[in-house]
């Protein structure tokens, strides 16, 4: 049976820098405020790219960087809260810019969460044997469904794309996984509400844009994904010792710190970059991983063990241990 390997990694972020300094002249905010509960200091925000116009130059980077023929892919799959639109899909768009003529292509919509899922779902269909090479791209521009007249939400968020080149290969590299999900509590974070709107219906909720109970979401990130984290260590009896990084969804360095606690991991190995570019959603985990390569941080030659962990709205949460 073949395993997957990520065999390359990419990241593009728009140009704009918006700092909290510029936010609070626009909102009544401050840089001490968001600085102090989230660690985030700036975001990118898109001008005039989309989510698709972001995801393709990832994917043409993982082309070039590879040297593989866009022909050559199987598959593409992009996670993403805020598509260009529902159809086509931003992976049907990147498959179409690119040339990737063989490969199918779809949308995964998991949140935060979004990017592990896509990863978890991928390297199954290397598993079966059937496809040898694909595409899996967690892509935002959440400027677009923020409501810019709310400070409790508009300076979390940022705008960028990251993603892998997953292979076919020899060794197992993916080594854990644990995917989850409660719907149950999936009003505490929401986005894209659209209500029923017929001749024949009676109007539902619309509300596009992200709406959040922050201290919820902090308290499921602090006890349910630690929880599930913690127990996925366990299982595989990997500890603190031969795990050398965790890049975990970077919502909040607030939250980082408290899980380090109740992982029980040392804070130095939870790579941070939410400093620079705010909540990412899909996006925040290729992003930093990608970024950690381009910096040598993680080598990409199969010698350290990583733990990769998304937790957001559905409410969803999923954790990968992969060699890397
Ligand atoms: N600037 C200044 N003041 C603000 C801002 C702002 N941007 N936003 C809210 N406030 C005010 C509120 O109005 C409130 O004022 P009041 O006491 O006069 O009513 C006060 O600050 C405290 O507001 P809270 O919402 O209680 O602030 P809290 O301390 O809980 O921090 C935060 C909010 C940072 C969102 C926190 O709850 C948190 O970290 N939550 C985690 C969730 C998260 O990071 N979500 C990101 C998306 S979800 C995900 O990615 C998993």
């Amino acid at each position: 049976m073949p395993f997957a390997k990520i065999s390359q990694t990419a990241y593009y972020v728009p140009d704009q820098i918006v700092t909290n300094n510029d936010l609070s002249k626009i909102m009544d905010t401050s840089d001490e405020w968001i600085s102090s509960r989230t660690g985030i200091k700036e975001r990118r925000i898109s001008r005039d790219q989309e989510t698709s116009d972001l995801a393709t130059i990832v994917a043409k980077q993982l082309l070039e960087k590879s040297e593989i023929k866009p022909q050559d892919l199987d598959f593409i799959i992009v996670a993403t809260i805020s598509p260009d639109s529902m159809m086509p899909t931003t992976a049907a768009r990147v498959q179409a810019n690119i040339g990737a003529t063989k490969a199918f292509a779809y949308d995964l919509t998991a949140a935060c969460s979004g990017f592990v899922f896509a990863l978890a779902t991928a390297e199954k269909f290397i598993k079966t044997g059937s496809y040898q090479k694909g595409i899996v791209i967690g892509a935002e521009v959440l400027s677009k469904t923020l409501d810019w007249t709310d400070r409790r939400t508009a300076v979390l968020f940022g705008d960028g794309a990251g993603g892998v080149l997953l292979e076919a290969h020899s060794q197992e590299h993916f080594l854990a996984e644990s995917l989850h999900s409660d719907g149950s509590r999936g009003q505490s974070l929401t986005s894209g509400q659209c209500g029923l709107a017929s001749p024949y219906s009676k109007q539902g909720i619309n509300n596009p844009y992200v709406a959040m109970d922050g201290r919820a979401i902090f308290d499921f990130a602090i006890k349910d994904v630690s929880t599930s984290i913690k127990e996925l260590l366990e299982s595989t009896n990997i500890t603190g010792q031969n795990l050398d990084y965790a890049l975990l969804h970077q919502a909040n360095i607030r939250i980082l710190d408290k899980m380090a606690k109740k992982i029980d991991l040392e804070r130095k190995k939870f790579l941070a970059n939410m400093m620079y570019y705010g909540n990412t959603s899909a996006a925040s985990i290729p992003i930093l991983l990608a970024e950690s390569v381009e910096n040598g941080i993680i080598k990409l030659d199969g010698s350290q063990t990583v733990l990769l962990s998304g937790f957001g709205g559905g409410l969803t949460w999923g954790s990968l241990i992969v060699k890397i």
